[in-house]
């Protein structure tokens, strides 16, 4: 499964990029806003330098003809931009444009199976089910991830990869890779949890004292 971190907070992705273990980045408006960012281009655009994998900027228009041309000036910052359109009516039209030129687009807020769907069809490089939000409304998020996982299994002419969003918390992210999600776009937060077991951290506690009892230091030893 890939691993793309949710947010457009420079230092965090910097961070994160470190690890070696991050395979892109999303952002949506919002996550700009909060990120205090004057100017969206530059973002996208350092972002970009800092991940090789796909960097989703969202456009702001929500018509066909500004969503294209928005999309198109976001295609150009750098190659691994895909951009994030709406799933409305419009929103997979542009997706369609885009898909067409060779521009990787990831399709945004769904929240149903004829949606992802839509969005196959449409030619979407990424889709993103918003499992948390689905949650939030007492309807079960995961179980729209297992239905269109096993939709598109049906038809190897999907291309589209399905890209879990919205996620909260490390069971999310359990559950997705279990059911075969392609990707999942995390908080950083959730990242870091993902690591934390305390078998671990007192296992290592024990181990430590344990080799300091050995009085040897491997990095001087013979
Ligand atoms: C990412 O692509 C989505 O915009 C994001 O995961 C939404 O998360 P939220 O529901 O926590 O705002």
């Amino acid at each position: 499964m890939k691993f793309f971190v949710d947010t457009a907070d420079l230092d965090e992705i910097r961070d994160l990029a470190s690890t070696g273990l991050l395979d892109g980045v999303t952002t949506n408006p919002s996550l700009v806003a909060k990120s205090g960012a004057k100017s969206f281009i530059d973002l996208i655009a350092q972002i970009c330098e800092l991940v090789e994998g796909p960097v989703s900027a969202e456009v702001a228009a929500t018509d066909y003809q500004t969503m294209l041309k928005e999309g198109q000036k976001l295609a150009k910052i750098a190659k691994n931009v895909a951009i994030k359109v709406p799933l409305t009516p419009d929103g997979l039209k542009v997706c369609k444009q885009l898909s067409d030129a060779g521009t990787m687009v990831n399709v945004t807020l769904c929240f149903s199976s004829s949606q992802a769907i839509l969005a196959a069809k449409a030619g979407a490089t990424f889709v993103s089910p918003f499992v948390g939000r689905l949650d939030d409304i007492s309807t079960d998020g995961m179980q729209l991830i297992r239905d269109i996982v096993q939709i598109y299994k049906q038809y190897p002419a999907f291309k589209t990869e399905v890209l879990v969003a919205s996620i909260r918390h490390p069971m999310h992210l359990v559950e997705a890779a279990r059911v075969g999600a392609h990707v999942s776009t995390i908080p950083p937060k959730v990242i870091r949890q993902l690591y934390s077991h305390p078998l671990t951290d007192s296992g290592l506690a024990t181990f430590v004292s344990d080799w300091k009892k050995t009085g040897q230091t491997i990095l001087n030893a013979a």
